[in-house]
């Protein structure tokens, strides 16, 4: 059995390859930007000049040929509408072609079934990406949120404040190097209810710190003086790292409560921000004393990537859930599709 899968709800455009659940393929190109943010018009833009170039590539790596195809996964939702349709309609085109099955896949569950390559048998998943931050577990039939951001995902959080302090797009890896630098922890905002956290109180106060801060001659907030200004002076380090310890702590908070709640032994990472050495640290000390184990997927896979949808789209097809290519307009993308809307008839 080979599934191919197609992921396009954000920034990433990947094409995974996956047979018998194993992964043959796992290519992806990312859209970036020097200054500003995600454009969704601009990275639907990106992958569909992309496409081609980075199947061709999977194909190439996984050593199958298009003909071995099973059926085309591909991610259904959530995530943004220009860039879905892309991925959609390159799938339809691939079905179509190769008279092959579609299985519409959603995208925070790929997220947390390809933690089972890990070895995760019943996780909680901590969700932390661009767009979402949620605490998932499967309890009779579905996977629920347990825990969620109030306001905005803790990714496009981080690159909100990394945008404003003049770092380009995606600024999380950038923001943990200023981090590890940084040395005095600066009091933020911290906005905790039950097993939910708001981020936008944080943020803007993080903006009008880097405000009372101005840039020093080189460009960067480093290594700022207090100077005539009555105004406290924050370098950015101090305050990526004050930042992250703050966050963090509020992401670990909850999840040891949803821990606590479902009653389960096992926390799985997911989603770009979850690459971040500080947070998997966090992580792994509150599971040691709680007794719980840790599984962190590679970076490769807790990123956006086209493996996973292959991977929840081998076991969905197995299941029987699927669209014959002589039906491919039944389906249809889902941009606002909730991880708790899909029955998990699977399991
Ligand atoms: P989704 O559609 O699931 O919301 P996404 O497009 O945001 O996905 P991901 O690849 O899961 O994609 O996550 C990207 C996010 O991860 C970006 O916001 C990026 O800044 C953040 N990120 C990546 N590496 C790090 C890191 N080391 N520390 C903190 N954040 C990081
Ligand atoms: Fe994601």
């Amino acid at each position: 059995m080979i599934v191919l899968g197609i992921e396009s709800t954000a920034h990433t455009f990947g094409v995974g390859i996956v047979k018998d659940g194993k992964i043959l393929a796992n290519v992806r190109e990312n859209y970036t930007t020097e200054q500003g943010g995600i454009i969704p018009t601009d990275a639907a833009k990106f992958h569909q000049k992309n496409k081609y170039e980075i199947y061709f590539k999977a194909l190439d790596k996984s050593g199958i040929k298009e003909k071995d195809i099973d059926a085309i996964a591909f991610s259904q939702g959530p995530g943004l509408a220009p860039c879905l349709l892309v991925g959609m309609r390159f799938a339809k085109e691939l079905a179509g072609k190769l008279k092959k099955s579609l299985v519409p896949v959603n995208h925070c569950i790929a997220h947390l079934e390809v933690g089972s390559i890990t070895g995760a048998r019943d996780p909680l998943m901590l969700y932390v990406s661009g767009a979402n931050t949620q605490i998932i577990a499967y309890s009779s039939g579905k996977y629920r949120i347990f825990g969620e951001t109030l306001d905005v995902g803790v990714g496009n959080f981080i690159d909100n404040f990394a945008r404003y302090a003049g770092i380009g797009f995606p600024g999380g890896p950038e923001i943990q190097k200023l981090a590890e630098r940084g040395a005095n922890y600066i009091e933020l905002p911290y906005k905790v209810k039950g097993m939910d956290i708001a981020l936008s109180g944080i943020l803007t106060n993080l903006k009008q710190k880097l405000e009372s801060s101005p840039r020093d001659t080189q460009g960067g907030h480093e290594n700022l003086q207090a100077g005539d200004s009555a105004e406290p002076k924050y370098s950015l380090s101090d305050l990526a790292y004050s930042m992250q310890e703050t966050v963090f702590a509020m992401l670990v908070e909850t999840v040891e409560r949803a821990l606590a709640h479902v009653e389960k032994k096992e926390l799985l990472l997911g989603g770009g921000v979850a690459c971040n050495s500080r947070l998997q640290e966090m992580c792994r000390i509150m599971c040691k004393e709680r007794g719980a184990k840790l599984f962190v997927p590679s970076s490769d896979l807790l990123q956006d990537n086209g493996a996973m949808i292959a991977y929840l789209g081998e076991t969905m097809f197995n299941s029987g859930i699927k669209y014959s290519y002589k039906n491919l307009e039944k389906v249809d993308i889902k941009p606002r599709q909730r991880t708790d809307e899909v029955e998990v008839s699977w399991k």
